[in-house]
Protein backbone atom coordinates (compact mmCIF):
# COMPACT_ATOMS: atom_id res chain seq x y z
CA UNK A 1 0.00 0.00 0.00
CA UNK A 2 1.50 3.67 -1.07
CA UNK A 3 1.84 5.83 1.93
CA UNK A 4 2.71 9.45 2.39
CA UNK A 5 5.31 10.30 5.41
CA UNK A 6 5.66 13.16 7.04
CA UNK A 7 8.18 14.52 9.45
CA UNK A 8 6.26 17.00 11.21
CA UNK A 9 7.14 20.50 13.09
CA UNK A 10 8.45 22.18 9.74
CA UNK A 11 6.89 25.52 9.21
CA UNK A 12 5.64 26.10 6.14
CA UNK A 13 7.12 28.70 3.80
CA UNK A 14 7.20 30.19 0.55
CA UNK A 15 4.69 30.53 -2.52
CA UNK A 16 2.24 27.50 -3.64
CA UNK A 17 0.17 27.13 -7.06
CA UNK A 18 -3.40 26.15 -6.95
CA UNK A 19 -4.81 24.17 -9.91
CA UNK A 20 -7.73 24.22 -11.55
CA UNK A 21 -11.16 23.20 -9.31
CA UNK A 22 -11.90 19.33 -9.15
CA UNK A 23 -15.38 19.94 -8.75
CA UNK A 24 -15.87 22.38 -11.82
CA UNK A 25 -13.50 19.77 -14.13
CA UNK A 26 -15.55 16.79 -13.00
CA UNK A 27 -18.80 18.68 -14.74
CA UNK A 28 -17.17 20.34 -17.76
CA UNK A 29 -15.33 17.55 -19.08
CA UNK A 30 -18.32 15.42 -19.65
CA UNK A 31 -20.70 18.17 -20.62
CA UNK A 32 -18.61 18.61 -23.65
CA UNK A 33 -20.10 15.69 -24.82
CA UNK A 34 -22.73 18.36 -26.14
CA UNK A 35 -20.32 20.27 -28.19
CA UNK A 36 -20.60 20.29 -31.93
CA UNK A 37 -16.81 20.25 -32.53
CA UNK A 38 -13.92 19.80 -30.38
CA UNK A 39 -13.17 21.67 -27.10
CA UNK A 40 -9.96 22.69 -25.77
CA UNK A 41 -10.25 23.22 -21.45
CA UNK A 42 -7.08 24.44 -19.70
CA UNK A 43 -6.44 24.78 -16.29
CA UNK A 44 -7.66 21.41 -15.29
CA UNK A 45 -6.37 19.78 -12.10
CA UNK A 46 -4.02 16.76 -13.62
CA UNK A 47 -5.61 13.93 -10.43
CA UNK A 48 -7.15 10.68 -10.99
CA UNK A 49 -10.98 11.72 -10.63
CA UNK A 50 -10.49 14.07 -13.33
CA UNK A 51 -8.46 11.47 -15.67
CA UNK A 52 -11.42 9.34 -14.77
CA UNK A 53 -13.91 11.61 -16.53
CA UNK A 54 -11.74 12.05 -19.90
CA UNK A 55 -11.54 8.04 -19.93
CA UNK A 56 -15.43 7.74 -19.83
CA UNK A 57 -15.40 9.97 -22.61
CA UNK A 58 -12.13 7.91 -24.49
CA UNK A 59 -14.13 4.47 -23.83
CA UNK A 60 -17.50 6.09 -25.10
CA UNK A 61 -15.73 7.27 -28.56
CA UNK A 62 -14.60 10.39 -27.96
CA UNK A 63 -11.09 11.57 -29.32
CA UNK A 64 -9.03 12.52 -26.48
CA UNK A 65 -5.89 14.36 -26.41
CA UNK A 66 -3.56 15.57 -23.10
CA UNK A 67 -1.59 18.63 -25.43
CA UNK A 68 0.42 19.20 -21.43
CA UNK A 69 -0.06 17.93 -18.00
CA UNK A 70 -3.14 20.45 -17.40
CA UNK A 71 -4.36 20.80 -20.98
CA UNK A 72 -6.84 18.15 -22.50
CA UNK A 73 -8.63 18.53 -26.09
CA UNK A 74 -11.78 16.28 -27.06
CA UNK A 75 -13.55 15.88 -29.97
CA UNK A 76 -16.98 14.93 -28.79
CA UNK A 77 -17.86 14.01 -32.29
CA UNK A 78 -16.88 10.83 -32.49
CA UNK A 79 -18.63 9.60 -29.49
CA UNK A 80 -21.00 6.60 -30.53
CA UNK A 81 -22.86 5.28 -27.21
CA UNK A 82 -24.86 6.81 -24.05
CA UNK A 83 -23.85 3.99 -22.20
CA UNK A 84 -21.36 4.88 -19.00
CA UNK A 85 -18.74 2.13 -19.12
CA UNK A 86 -19.80 0.68 -15.46
CA UNK A 87 -16.33 -0.32 -14.02
CA UNK A 88 -15.23 3.86 -14.88
CA UNK A 89 -18.20 5.46 -13.67
CA UNK A 90 -18.98 3.57 -10.20
CA UNK A 91 -15.15 4.68 -9.32
CA UNK A 92 -16.02 8.52 -8.93
CA UNK A 93 -19.01 10.78 -7.48
CA UNK A 94 -19.14 13.39 -10.90
CA UNK A 95 -19.68 10.86 -13.22
CA UNK A 96 -23.60 11.35 -12.62
CA UNK A 97 -22.73 14.43 -14.54
CA UNK A 98 -23.05 12.12 -17.69
CA UNK A 99 -26.48 11.47 -17.28
CA UNK A 100 -27.92 15.54 -18.21
CA UNK A 101 -24.88 15.77 -20.87
CA UNK A 102 -26.08 12.35 -22.70
CA UNK A 103 -29.50 13.80 -22.55
CA UNK A 104 -28.55 17.29 -23.66
CA UNK A 105 -26.84 15.11 -26.68
CA UNK A 106 -28.80 12.37 -27.68
CA UNK A 107 -32.05 12.28 -24.70
CA UNK A 108 -30.86 9.04 -23.22
CA UNK A 109 -28.32 7.99 -20.98
CA UNK A 110 -27.49 4.99 -19.12
CA UNK A 111 -24.86 5.74 -16.59
CA UNK A 112 -23.68 3.53 -13.49
CA UNK A 113 -24.95 4.54 -9.47
CA UNK A 114 -22.11 6.48 -8.63
CA UNK A 115 -18.92 5.96 -6.14
CA UNK A 116 -17.66 8.99 -4.64
CA UNK A 117 -16.52 9.43 -0.34
CA UNK A 118 -18.97 7.64 1.97
CA UNK A 119 -20.50 10.23 4.41
CA UNK A 120 -23.66 7.89 4.77
CA UNK A 121 -26.54 7.74 2.43
CA UNK A 122 -25.80 9.83 -0.92
CA UNK A 123 -29.25 9.99 -2.62
CA UNK A 124 -29.68 11.00 -6.17
CA UNK A 125 -33.56 11.91 -5.72
CA UNK A 126 -33.09 15.14 -6.46
CA UNK A 127 -31.33 14.88 -10.23
CA UNK A 128 -34.54 12.07 -10.94
CA UNK A 129 -36.91 14.46 -9.86
CA UNK A 130 -35.57 17.26 -12.02
CA UNK A 131 -35.10 14.99 -15.18
CA UNK A 132 -38.36 13.82 -14.77
CA UNK A 133 -39.53 17.08 -14.34
CA UNK A 134 -38.08 18.01 -18.31
CA UNK A 135 -40.12 15.40 -19.80
CA UNK A 136 -37.58 12.03 -18.80
CA UNK A 137 -38.10 8.65 -17.45
CA UNK A 138 -36.24 7.01 -15.28
CA UNK A 139 -35.46 3.22 -14.47
CA UNK A 140 -33.02 1.63 -12.72
CA UNK A 141 -31.51 -2.19 -13.46
CA UNK A 142 -28.39 -3.71 -12.50
CA UNK A 143 -27.17 -1.09 -11.26
CA UNK A 144 -27.43 1.23 -14.00
CA UNK A 145 -29.64 4.23 -13.99
CA UNK A 146 -31.34 4.82 -17.14
CA UNK A 147 -32.77 8.20 -17.95
CA UNK A 148 -34.44 9.33 -21.29
CA UNK A 149 -36.97 11.19 -23.10
CA UNK A 150 -38.71 11.62 -26.21
CA UNK A 151 -38.50 15.27 -26.41
CA UNK A 152 -36.50 17.65 -23.15
CA UNK A 153 -38.85 20.87 -22.29
CA UNK A 154 -38.00 23.03 -20.02
CA UNK A 155 -40.20 23.00 -16.55
CA UNK A 156 -40.14 24.75 -13.18
CA UNK A 157 -37.57 22.74 -10.87
CA UNK A 158 -37.73 23.66 -6.81
CA UNK A 159 -35.26 21.85 -5.05
CA UNK A 160 -36.02 20.44 -1.92
CA UNK A 161 -32.77 20.89 0.08
CA UNK A 162 -29.88 22.66 -2.00
CA UNK A 163 -27.71 20.60 -3.69
CA UNK A 164 -24.48 21.43 -6.15
CA UNK A 165 -25.02 17.57 -8.16
CA UNK A 166 -28.94 18.03 -9.03
CA UNK A 167 -28.44 21.76 -9.89
CA UNK A 168 -25.20 21.25 -11.79
CA UNK A 169 -26.70 17.77 -13.51
CA UNK A 170 -30.30 19.80 -14.49
CA UNK A 171 -28.89 22.46 -15.80
CA UNK A 172 -26.94 20.07 -18.18
CA UNK A 173 -29.97 18.36 -18.87
CA UNK A 174 -31.88 21.83 -19.76
CA UNK A 175 -29.30 23.49 -22.07
CA UNK A 176 -30.82 22.30 -25.11
CA UNK A 177 -34.55 21.25 -24.16
CA UNK A 178 -37.48 23.17 -25.76
CA UNK A 179 -38.66 26.38 -23.71
CA UNK A 180 -37.80 27.50 -20.23
CA UNK A 181 -36.09 25.85 -17.39
CA UNK A 182 -36.19 27.74 -13.47
CA UNK A 183 -34.14 25.89 -10.57
CA UNK A 184 -35.29 27.50 -7.96
CA UNK A 185 -33.32 26.76 -4.42
CA UNK A 186 -30.06 26.40 -6.71
CA UNK A 187 -27.01 25.65 -5.30
CA UNK A 188 -24.36 29.17 -5.67
CA UNK A 189 -20.90 26.78 -5.62
CA UNK A 190 -18.73 28.74 -7.11
CA UNK A 191 -17.98 25.70 -9.66
CA UNK A 192 -22.11 25.85 -10.44
CA UNK A 193 -21.18 29.06 -11.73
CA UNK A 194 -18.02 27.74 -14.06
CA UNK A 195 -20.47 25.44 -15.57
CA UNK A 196 -22.82 27.93 -16.69
CA UNK A 197 -20.08 29.90 -17.87
CA UNK A 198 -18.64 27.20 -19.85
CA UNK A 199 -21.91 26.35 -21.43
CA UNK A 200 -22.47 29.77 -22.36
CA UNK A 201 -19.61 30.19 -24.29
CA UNK A 202 -20.59 27.19 -26.20
CA UNK A 203 -24.08 28.49 -26.49
CA UNK A 204 -26.04 28.25 -24.17
CA UNK A 205 -28.56 30.50 -22.72
CA UNK A 206 -28.20 30.77 -18.77
CA UNK A 207 -28.73 32.96 -16.27
CA UNK A 208 -28.70 33.53 -12.97
CA UNK A 209 -25.88 31.18 -11.59
CA UNK A 210 -24.76 32.11 -8.36
CA UNK A 211 -27.83 32.63 -6.99
CA UNK A 212 -30.42 30.51 -5.76
CA UNK A 213 -32.61 30.95 -8.98
CA UNK A 214 -31.34 29.68 -12.22
CA UNK A 215 -32.99 30.21 -15.60
CA UNK A 216 -32.17 28.59 -18.65
CA UNK A 217 -33.39 29.17 -22.07
CA UNK A 218 -32.95 26.22 -24.28
CA UNK A 219 -31.17 26.54 -27.67
CA UNK A 220 -30.14 24.24 -30.58
CA UNK A 221 -26.84 24.13 -31.00
CA UNK A 222 -23.74 24.05 -28.91
CA UNK A 223 -20.09 24.34 -30.65
CA UNK A 224 -16.67 23.58 -29.28
CA UNK A 225 -14.35 26.68 -27.21
CA UNK A 226 -11.22 26.86 -25.72
CA UNK A 227 -12.09 27.28 -21.88
CA UNK A 228 -9.77 27.75 -18.66
CA UNK A 229 -11.39 25.92 -15.34
CA UNK A 230 -11.29 28.26 -12.24
CA UNK A 231 -9.18 27.61 -9.57
CA UNK A 232 -9.79 25.51 -6.96
CA UNK A 233 -11.34 26.45 -3.57
CA UNK A 234 -11.03 24.15 -1.39
CA UNK A 235 -7.23 23.04 -2.64
CA UNK A 236 -6.96 26.98 -1.89
CA UNK A 237 -8.33 26.12 1.49
CA UNK A 238 -6.10 23.07 2.14
CA UNK A 239 -2.85 25.16 2.07
CA UNK A 240 -4.22 27.66 3.90
CA UNK A 241 -4.89 25.70 6.90
CA UNK A 242 -1.96 23.56 6.43
CA UNK A 243 0.28 26.87 6.51
CA UNK A 244 -2.09 28.28 9.72
CA UNK A 245 -1.28 25.03 11.33
CA UNK A 246 2.57 24.77 10.93
CA UNK A 247 2.44 29.04 12.21
CA UNK A 248 3.59 29.30 8.48
CA UNK A 249 3.43 31.95 6.25
CA UNK A 250 2.55 30.98 2.58
CA UNK A 251 1.47 32.74 -0.51
CA UNK A 252 -1.07 30.83 -2.18
CA UNK A 253 -1.58 32.00 -5.65
CA UNK A 254 -3.63 31.33 -8.59
CA UNK A 255 -6.98 31.75 -6.59
CA UNK A 256 -9.96 33.83 -6.33
CA UNK A 257 -9.92 35.69 -3.17
CA UNK A 258 -14.06 35.86 -3.16
CA UNK A 259 -14.17 32.22 -3.55
CA UNK A 260 -11.92 32.27 -0.19
CA UNK A 261 -13.84 35.00 2.32
CA UNK A 262 -15.80 32.21 5.15
CA UNK A 263 -12.11 30.20 4.68
CA UNK A 264 -10.34 33.73 5.39
CA UNK A 265 -13.08 34.87 8.17
CA UNK A 266 -12.52 31.81 10.20
CA UNK A 267 -8.68 31.46 10.09
CA UNK A 268 -8.89 35.30 11.07
CA UNK A 269 -11.45 34.43 13.85
CA UNK A 270 -8.27 32.20 14.87
CA UNK A 271 -6.20 35.09 15.16
CA UNK A 272 -4.24 33.91 11.81
CA UNK A 273 -3.38 37.01 9.40
CA UNK A 274 -4.79 36.66 5.86
CA UNK A 275 -4.02 39.19 3.02
CA UNK A 276 -5.60 39.23 -0.08
CA UNK A 277 -4.40 40.11 -3.61
CA UNK A 278 -5.99 40.24 -7.07
CA UNK A 279 -5.65 36.37 -7.92
CA UNK A 280 -3.39 35.03 -4.25
CA UNK A 281 -3.90 34.85 -0.55
CA UNK A 282 -0.79 35.34 1.88
CA UNK A 283 -1.33 33.19 5.27
CA UNK A 284 0.29 34.06 8.30
CA UNK A 285 0.58 32.49 11.90
CA UNK A 286 2.59 33.33 14.17
CA UNK A 287 1.30 32.73 17.64
CA UNK A 288 -0.91 30.59 18.86
CA UNK A 289 -4.34 29.91 17.46
CA UNK A 290 -7.55 30.30 19.46
CA UNK A 291 -10.26 28.26 19.20
CA UNK A 292 -13.41 29.17 16.89
CA UNK A 293 -17.12 27.67 16.23
CA UNK A 294 -17.94 26.77 12.66
CA UNK A 295 -20.72 25.41 10.91
CA UNK A 296 -20.44 23.91 7.35
CA UNK A 297 -23.31 25.66 4.72
CA UNK A 298 -23.90 25.24 1.04
CA UNK A 299 -21.55 28.44 -0.32
CA UNK A 300 -21.47 31.26 0.22
CA UNK A 301 -21.36 29.61 3.84
CA UNK A 302 -18.24 27.50 4.97
CA UNK A 303 -17.80 24.76 2.68
CA UNK A 304 -18.41 21.36 4.30
CA UNK A 305 -15.06 20.21 1.44
CA UNK A 306 -13.01 22.17 4.53
CA UNK A 307 -14.72 20.49 7.35
CA UNK A 308 -11.82 18.00 8.12
CA UNK A 309 -8.75 20.67 7.48
CA UNK A 310 -10.51 22.99 9.72
CA UNK A 311 -10.91 20.10 12.84
CA UNK A 312 -7.70 19.60 12.40
CA UNK A 313 -6.26 23.16 12.94
CA UNK A 314 -9.18 23.51 15.66
CA UNK A 315 -7.67 20.25 17.60
CA UNK A 316 -4.54 22.66 17.94
CA UNK A 317 -6.15 25.91 19.02
CA UNK A 318 -6.54 26.82 22.25
CA UNK A 319 -9.97 26.16 23.91
CA UNK A 320 -13.01 24.56 22.76
CA UNK A 321 -14.50 24.53 19.51
CA UNK A 322 -17.97 23.40 18.29
CA UNK A 323 -17.94 22.16 14.35
CA UNK A 324 -21.30 21.49 13.21
CA UNK A 325 -21.68 19.64 9.91
CA UNK A 326 -25.05 20.36 8.09
CA UNK A 327 -24.29 18.99 4.72
CA UNK A 328 -23.66 15.64 5.13
CA UNK A 329 -25.04 13.03 7.28
CA UNK A 330 -21.55 10.99 8.46
CA UNK A 331 -18.56 13.37 7.66
CA UNK A 332 -16.91 12.51 11.22
CA UNK A 333 -15.12 9.39 10.38
CA UNK A 334 -11.66 10.92 10.20
CA UNK A 335 -12.20 11.65 13.78
CA UNK A 336 -11.21 8.55 15.05
CA UNK A 337 -7.86 9.21 13.27
CA UNK A 338 -7.22 12.57 14.60
CA UNK A 339 -7.78 11.02 17.85
CA UNK A 340 -4.35 8.09 17.37
CA UNK A 341 -2.44 11.76 16.80
CA UNK A 342 -3.77 12.82 20.45
CA UNK A 343 -6.62 14.78 19.22
CA UNK A 344 -9.58 15.53 21.91
CA UNK A 345 -12.65 15.33 20.31
CA UNK A 346 -16.40 14.03 20.98
CA UNK A 347 -18.78 13.39 18.17
CA UNK A 348 -22.16 13.98 19.18
CA UNK A 349 -24.36 13.92 16.17
CA UNK A 350 -23.74 16.37 13.49
CA UNK A 351 -21.16 18.40 16.25
CA UNK A 352 -17.74 17.68 17.12
CA UNK A 353 -16.89 19.16 20.06
CA UNK A 354 -12.72 19.63 19.98
CA UNK A 355 -10.46 20.40 22.88
CA UNK A 356 -7.89 22.14 21.52
CA UNK A 357 -4.52 20.28 22.74
CA UNK A 358 -1.26 21.67 23.08
CA UNK A 359 0.32 19.70 20.08
CA UNK A 360 -0.44 16.39 18.04
CA UNK A 361 1.88 13.20 17.87
CA UNK A 362 3.14 11.26 14.49
CA UNK A 363 1.07 8.28 14.07
CA UNK A 364 -0.01 6.20 11.49
CA UNK A 365 -3.10 6.95 10.44
CA UNK A 366 -5.91 6.33 7.11
CA UNK A 367 -7.42 8.79 4.94
CA UNK A 368 -11.03 7.56 5.15
CA UNK A 369 -11.82 9.89 2.20
CA UNK A 370 -10.45 12.76 0.25
CA UNK A 371 -10.84 15.99 2.31
CA UNK A 372 -10.62 13.37 5.63
CA UNK A 373 -6.91 12.46 3.65
CA UNK A 374 -6.40 16.02 3.55
CA UNK A 375 -6.95 16.84 7.17
CA UNK A 376 -4.42 14.11 8.29
CA UNK A 377 -1.80 15.74 6.39
CA UNK A 378 -2.08 19.18 7.59
CA UNK A 379 -2.29 17.33 11.30
CA UNK A 380 0.82 15.52 10.50
CA UNK A 381 2.93 18.44 9.30
CA UNK A 382 1.70 20.51 12.30
CA UNK A 383 2.67 17.33 14.98
CA UNK A 384 5.49 16.64 16.64
CA UNK A 385 7.25 13.44 15.15
CA UNK A 386 6.25 10.92 12.27
CA UNK A 387 2.73 10.46 10.47
CA UNK A 388 2.10 7.51 8.19
CA UNK A 389 -1.29 8.09 5.84
CA UNK A 390 -1.95 4.93 4.56
CA UNK A 391 -5.18 5.09 1.96
CA UNK A 392 -3.36 7.91 -0.40
CA UNK A 393 -5.64 6.73 -3.38
CA UNK A 394 -8.69 9.05 -1.70
CA UNK A 395 -6.41 11.62 -2.14
CA UNK A 396 -4.45 11.42 -5.26
CA UNK A 397 -8.42 11.15 -6.62
CA UNK A 398 -8.54 15.20 -5.32
CA UNK A 399 -4.94 17.22 -5.18
CA UNK A 400 -3.14 17.70 -7.79
CA UNK A 401 1.13 17.25 -6.85
CA UNK A 402 0.29 17.28 -3.23
CA UNK A 403 3.87 16.06 -1.98
CA UNK A 404 5.63 18.42 -4.48
CA UNK A 405 3.40 21.01 -3.76
CA UNK A 406 3.93 20.72 0.31
CA UNK A 407 7.92 19.81 -0.03
CA UNK A 408 8.18 23.27 -1.93
CA UNK A 409 7.07 24.87 1.00
CA UNK A 410 9.61 23.37 2.85
CA UNK A 411 7.46 19.93 4.25
CA UNK A 412 9.37 17.17 5.19
CA UNK A 413 7.27 14.61 3.46
CA UNK A 414 7.62 12.06 0.84
CA UNK A 415 5.46 9.31 -0.94
CA UNK A 416 6.73 5.94 -0.32
CA UNK A 417 5.67 3.51 -2.86
CA UNK A 418 4.26 0.25 -2.52
CA UNK A 419 6.03 -1.97 -5.04
CA UNK A 420 3.88 -4.64 -4.72
CA UNK A 421 0.71 -2.48 -5.88
CA UNK A 422 0.60 -2.54 -9.88
CA UNK A 423 -1.76 0.65 -10.15
CA UNK A 424 1.63 3.00 -8.68
CA UNK A 425 2.55 3.26 -12.09
CA UNK A 426 -0.58 4.31 -13.85
CA UNK A 427 -0.95 6.98 -11.53
CA UNK A 428 1.22 10.10 -12.57
N1 LIG B 1 -28.91 15.29 -1.53
C1 LIG B 1 -30.12 14.65 -1.53
N2 LIG B 1 -30.66 14.30 -2.73
C2 LIG B 1 -30.03 14.53 -3.92
C3 LIG B 1 -28.79 15.19 -3.90
C4 LIG B 1 -28.24 15.56 -2.68
O1 LIG B 1 -30.72 14.39 -0.48
O2 LIG B 1 -30.57 14.19 -4.97
C5 LIG B 1 -28.33 15.73 -0.24
C6 LIG B 1 -27.03 15.01 0.08
O3 LIG B 1 -27.27 13.77 0.70
C7 LIG B 1 -26.33 16.01 0.97
C8 LIG B 1 -26.77 17.36 0.39
O4 LIG B 1 -27.97 17.10 -0.35
O5 LIG B 1 -26.81 15.89 2.27
C9 LIG B 1 -25.77 18.03 -0.52
O6 LIG B 1 -25.36 17.14 -1.55
P1 LIG B 1 -24.79 17.66 -2.94
O7 LIG B 1 -25.66 17.15 -4.02
O8 LIG B 1 -24.57 19.12 -2.86
O9 LIG B 1 -23.40 16.91 -3.04
P2 LIG B 1 -22.73 16.23 -4.31
O10 LIG B 1 -23.10 16.97 -5.54
O11 LIG B 1 -22.93 14.76 -4.28
C10 LIG B 1 -20.65 17.77 -4.34
C11 LIG B 1 -19.17 17.58 -4.28
C12 LIG B 1 -18.77 17.20 -2.86
C13 LIG B 1 -19.26 18.23 -1.87
C14 LIG B 1 -20.76 18.50 -2.05
C15 LIG B 1 -21.28 19.64 -1.20
C16 LIG B 1 -18.65 16.78 -6.50
C17 LIG B 1 -18.21 15.68 -7.38
N3 LIG B 1 -18.78 16.53 -5.21
O12 LIG B 1 -21.22 16.51 -4.01
O13 LIG B 1 -17.35 17.23 -2.88
O14 LIG B 1 -19.04 17.79 -0.55
O15 LIG B 1 -21.04 18.79 -3.42
O16 LIG B 1 -20.59 20.81 -1.50
O17 LIG B 1 -18.85 17.90 -6.96
C18 LIG B 1 -15.18 16.65 -2.25
O18 LIG B 1 -14.75 17.31 -3.20
O19 LIG B 1 -14.44 16.22 -1.33
C19 LIG B 1 -16.60 16.33 -2.18
C20 LIG B 1 -17.08 15.35 -1.46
Amino acid sequence: MDKFIIKGGKRLHGEVVISGAKNAAVAIIPAVAMAESPCRIENVPNISDVKLSARILTEMGATVRWLGKNTVEIDPTTIHTNVVPSELGRKMRGSYYNIGALLGRCSKAIVPLPGGCDFGVRPIDQHIKGFKALGCTYSLNDGMIEVSAKELRGAHIYLDMVTVGATMNIILAAVKAKGLTVIENAAREPHVVDLANFLNSMGANISGAGTDVIKIRGVEHLKGITYSIIPDQIEAGTYMAAAAATRGDVLVKNVTPKHLESITAKLMEMGVTVVEYDDAVRVRCDGPLSKCNVKTMPHPGFPTDMQPQIAALLSIAQGTSILNESVWENRFRYVEELKRMGAQITVEGKSAIIEGVEYLKGAPVRATDLRAGAAMIIAGLAAHGVTKIEDIEHIQRGYEDIVEKFVGLGADMYLMLDPTNSDTAKIG
